[in-house]
Parts: C-alpha cells; structure tokens; sequence
C-alpha cells in the first residue's frame, strides 16, 4: 500500500491563520520526513503560494470553482490555484457544497490541470455517485460528527465500510479518505484498516496547543 494520506484542513480557524498556518505546516513537514507518512495541508487560499513554497508537502485548496479563465469576481478560478503551487484541491467540502453538476466540472477542471481532486461526501450513496465522477479520492465525512470531537472512525466505522465498498463498486481506481473528529493514531489505524488510504481532519490539529504532538499520535500505529 502507498504511504498513508493525512490531509489537515485549516478551514477558516483563527488558530489556522498567519503564523499559527506556518507552525502547522512546519510541524506537519517535520512528522511527514521523520515517519514517511505524507501529510498535506488545506489552508485559506492566501496562503497557497507561500506555503507551497516554504514547504516540502502538498498544499491543497479547499475549493475550486466550475469557472474558466474571464469575468467572474470572487470566483476561485482552477488555473490560479494551479499556479499558486497547489497539489490538489478539495471539492464538495460538507462546509462548501456544490450541485452534482459542479462536481463533475470541478473534477474535470482539476483532471485537465493535473490538480488530485477530492471529493467530500457525506454518506456511502453519495460516496458512490462521486465515484461514477473519476476523482482521485473521494473523502466519506458524516456531517454531524465533524468538529464534534467524536470520531467517526469509532462511532461510525460502518459508513467507512459501506464508502470504501460503494467506491470500489463503482471505480476501483477512485482512493477513499475519511474524515470527521479523527484525532488519533487509533482513529487513523481503524480508518487504514476499514480501507481507506488515510484521513481528512481539522479541529483535533489546528486547534490544538501542540500540533505537532498531535500529528506524531495520529501517524503512531501505522
Ligand atoms: O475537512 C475536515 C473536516 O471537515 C473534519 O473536521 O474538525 O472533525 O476534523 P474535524
């Protein structure tokens, strides 16, 4: 299997802006090179040029708009992000949703931009119709525990089962990430071993008074 995804969103978080972003990012950079883990970041769309820069891991936007390059103020246009230095971007974010229609030309933008897609979802139906899209990950988060601090690795492993399954059904190709109140080494392993190639996660790191002793736990039982 390849080495496990962590992807932390900094949302839109005080404790994820300025200089709290970089101590993440730079905490996030350590863990990665030290446990062969790779550990993306999602921060505010500001910061994806400095931090695709300054740091040694991949840099994600949290959204993109179905936009091409012309007049749209206050769009998110796939190119800018693309040239900022982004890896990827997220899409469909439970924060951020979009219509079916919007999916599908996000996933198409990031697919003719060489940009990784993921697609948020929020239960195994969905979950298997973002898969009929050809993204590169689909990322299963059950709204209702995310930020909730519980997590759903541990309340609610079958919805990881039932995504991972759904998924594979429809394009085994399409990996599966899984997302809401992870914030352990425990959660993750449970995660890994229901199928998922890794986690999407906020709150448990970018709230945290020691991020980085955070991320070490949740790359521990790999
Ligand atoms: O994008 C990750 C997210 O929605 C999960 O948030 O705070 O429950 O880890 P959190």
């Amino acid at each position: 299997m390849d080495s496990p995804f962590i992807l932390v969103n900094l949302k839109t978080y005080q404790e994820g802006m300025g200089s709290n972003a970089h101590r993440i990012a730079a905490a996030a950079e350590t863990v990665a090179r030290e446990s062969g883990a790779v550990i993306g970041i999602a921060p505010v769309f500001t910061e994806i040029h400095p931090m695709s820069h300054h740091y040694a891991i991949p840099v994600y936007a949290q959204h993109i708009d179905a936009i091409t390059p012309g007049a749209h103020t206050g769009h998110i246009l796939p190119e800018a992000v693309r040239s900022a230095g982004a890896r990827g971007t997220l899409i469909n974010h439970s924060e951020r949703r979009l219509t079916l229609a919007d999916i599908d030309a996000c996933v198409q933008a990031a697919r003719r931009l060489h940009l990784e897609s993921v697609v948020c979802t929020n239960n195994d139906s969905t979950s298997a119709a973002a898969a009929a899209l050809g993204p590169d990950y689909v990322a299963i988060e059950p709204p209702e525990l995310i930020g909730s601090g519980v997590s759903v690795s541990k309340a609610d492993p079958g919805i990881i089962e039932r995504s991972v399954n759904a998924v594979r059904a429809v394009n085994p190709d399409v990996k599966v990430l899984t997302g809401a109140g992870i914030q352990s080494g425990e959660c993750v392993k449970i995660a890994v071993d229901l199928g998922t190639c890794g986690v999407l996660l906020a709150s448990s790191v970018v709230k945290a008074d020691d991020p980085e002793a955070v991320l070490r736990d949740l790359v521990s039982m790999l």
